[in-house]
């Protein structure tokens, strides 16, 4: 029996002893372990390119995380062909064993997770207590699907009469396609990759061009944990070039794709197409954007509704589809809730994440600073700027925490994801103005209501419609196994990772009847 699943503590940085054990492995990572070569893994052998993507840390673009060989349709095919032929075996194999490579994993991730954090906080520019929270959820993956494998792995209880047996059981599906992204590298990347393998399905991982180093790392351990040649391919490459290449491939049998919503519906569509030889619908879950929204209702918290307000909108630079992106607040309290909100602003310590004390790093790349950068001038013609709106990348992508005020609820400001460190407050009039403010966007992913009236949480739960919704507290930072993740609309498919539906999303029911 396996101890029952509780979340990996998150480490007290208050505590001497933890600052120092992260600075030693912030130490022992980069005078030993950046800018190495990383090899893919096709069949369980290493295989090194001469094309490389580069993974650069985002708060020092001098400083080179690794190199990582780049993968090309030929490798692409062998990569399926691998996936293929060991689905036939892998499929087969004790669900309880499969459990264990993930039990196995975990343990060894734990060992070294201080080490697994440092380089977040390299490859991805996460401060360290994000860089934590990422490992212990990717810990936690594998903790969760593991068990949840084992409490899935003999069907569902179905009636037989006497002179039949029948059962009802999940088998595997075939081939996945994971596609996953750089804002948690780690986690979400661990866990799109183990949910099919746990399940019997195999997989090939297409990790984020931004952080594809962890992701070695982590196919590195889940090797060694035991998982077969084939059943886990690591297949870095270009989104145009692989991406498409096995998406559209007729041996796909499913795709699990985290990141934005041009790519994820795009995605939906390619898959949707039959190709020649394909025998199946293909299977497509997707984890989109947000545009989150925290509100703040007459009688809230005043305090507390600024700081759910703040580490929503900036914690990791706002780079979380979860990230609390508004603030809709009634009328009577406005000001002073946006008061309360810049001073916190103000205050935040931000730049390269050398110390625990640091709140917010840079964003991931070029690309995202200049997209964030030509929100902050769209939001400057839309709102009233009252904090931040600057960005310096000189040495990093650095982009002050912003707050901009009294946006339409329209604006693009207000309806479009920005994926940084940008909050826009708008002003309700009253509580149905609220909601229908926080409903008015294309998505449905995470909000927050701040509201002591029991009324208006009955009434949250019931109309704002979002498939992770909190009260009085932040919309971010939803934990495996307590929180299910996923969202509505244009959010994605609602798979809700981490939660006990998740794995039965990679594989189908089958019925079998036996005359006695
Ligand atoms: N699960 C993360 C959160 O809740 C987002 O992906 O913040």
């Amino acid at each position: 029996m396996v101890v029952p699943y509780k979340h990996e503590p998150f480490t007290d940085f208050s505590v001497k002893e933890n600052r120092e054990a992260f600075e030693e492995a912030l130490k022992k990572v980069e005078k030993e372990l950046l800018g190495k070569d990383y090899d893919l893994i096709i069949n369980g052998e290493y295989v090194s390119t001469d094309d490389k993507i580069v993974s650069y840390n985002p708060a020092n673009k001098e400083e080179v995380i690794g190199r990582v060989s780049k993968a090309n349709q030929e490798l692409a095919e062998k990569a399926m062909q691998s996936a293929d032929k060991a689905f036939e075996t892998w499929r087969k194999v004790d669900p309880e064993e499969r459990a264990n490579v993930l039990f196995r994993a975990a343990a060894e991730i734990r060992r070294r997770k201080h080490e697994f954090s440092a380089l977040l906080v390299k490859e991805a520019g996460k401060p360290w207590k994000e860089a934590d929270a990422d490992t212990a959820e990717a810990i936690d993956f594998l903790e969760y699907y593991g068990r949840q494998m084992l409490e899935i792995k003999d069907g569902k209880q179905i009636q037989s009469r006497p002179i039949e047996h029948n059962q009802y059981k999940y088998i595997p599906l075939g081939v996945g396609i994971t596609i996953s992204p750089w804002n948690f590298p780690f986690a979400i990347m661990a866990g799109t990759t183990v949910a099919p393998i746990v399940t019997g399905n195999t997989v090939i991982l297409k990790p984020a061009s931004a952080t594809p180093v962890v992701a070695a790392w982590f196919a590195d351990v889940m090797l060694k944990a035991g998982t077969p040649a084939g059943v886990l391919n690591y297949l870095p490459g270009s989104g145009s070039e692989v991406g498409d290449y096995l998406v559209d491939h007729p041996r796909t049998r499913f795709i699990s794709f985290t990141g934005s919503r041009d790519v994820g519906t795009r995605i939906w569509e390619r898959a949707a197409k039959i190709q020649d030889g394909q025998k199946w619908l293909k299977r497509v879950i997707v984890e989109m954007g947000g545009k989150d929204t925290v509100c703040v209702d007459a009688d809230a918290d005043l305090d507390l509704a600024a700081q759910s307000i703040v580490y929503s909108a900036f914690g990791f630079a706002g780079q979380k589809c979860s990230a609390g992106s508004r603030a809709v607040v009634h009328q009577d309290i406005y000001d002073e809730v946006l008061d309360r909100a810049v001073k916190l602003t103000n205050e935040l310590v931000t730049g390269e994440t050398k110390d625990a004390d640091v709140y917010m790093g840079p964003v991931i790349d070029k690309g995202a600073y200049d997209k964030i950068m030509d929100y902050i001038e769209i939001g400057k013609e839309e709102g009233r700027l009252m904090a931040g709106g600057e960005g310096d990348d000189s040495k990093g992508y650095f982009i002050k925490p912003t707050i901009f005020a009294d946006l339409d609820p329209k604006a693009r400001l207000m309806q479009e994801e920005i994926f940084g460190p940008v909050v826009a407050f708008s002003k309700a009039r009253d509580f149905d103005h609220m909601l229908e403010i926080a409903n008015n966007t294309e998505y449905g992913l995470t909000g927050a209501l701040l509201t002591n009236d029991r009324d208006k949480i009955k009434r949250a739960k019931e109309d704002f419609h979002v498939g992770n919704l909190y009260f009085n507290r932040g919309c971010t930072g939803a934990i495996v196994g307590y929180q299910p993740f996923g969202g509505f609309n244009m959010s994605g498919t609602d798979s809700k990772a981490g939660g006990p539906d998740y794995l039965v999303q990679h594989m189908q029911p089958k019925t079998t009847s036996e005359g006695l």
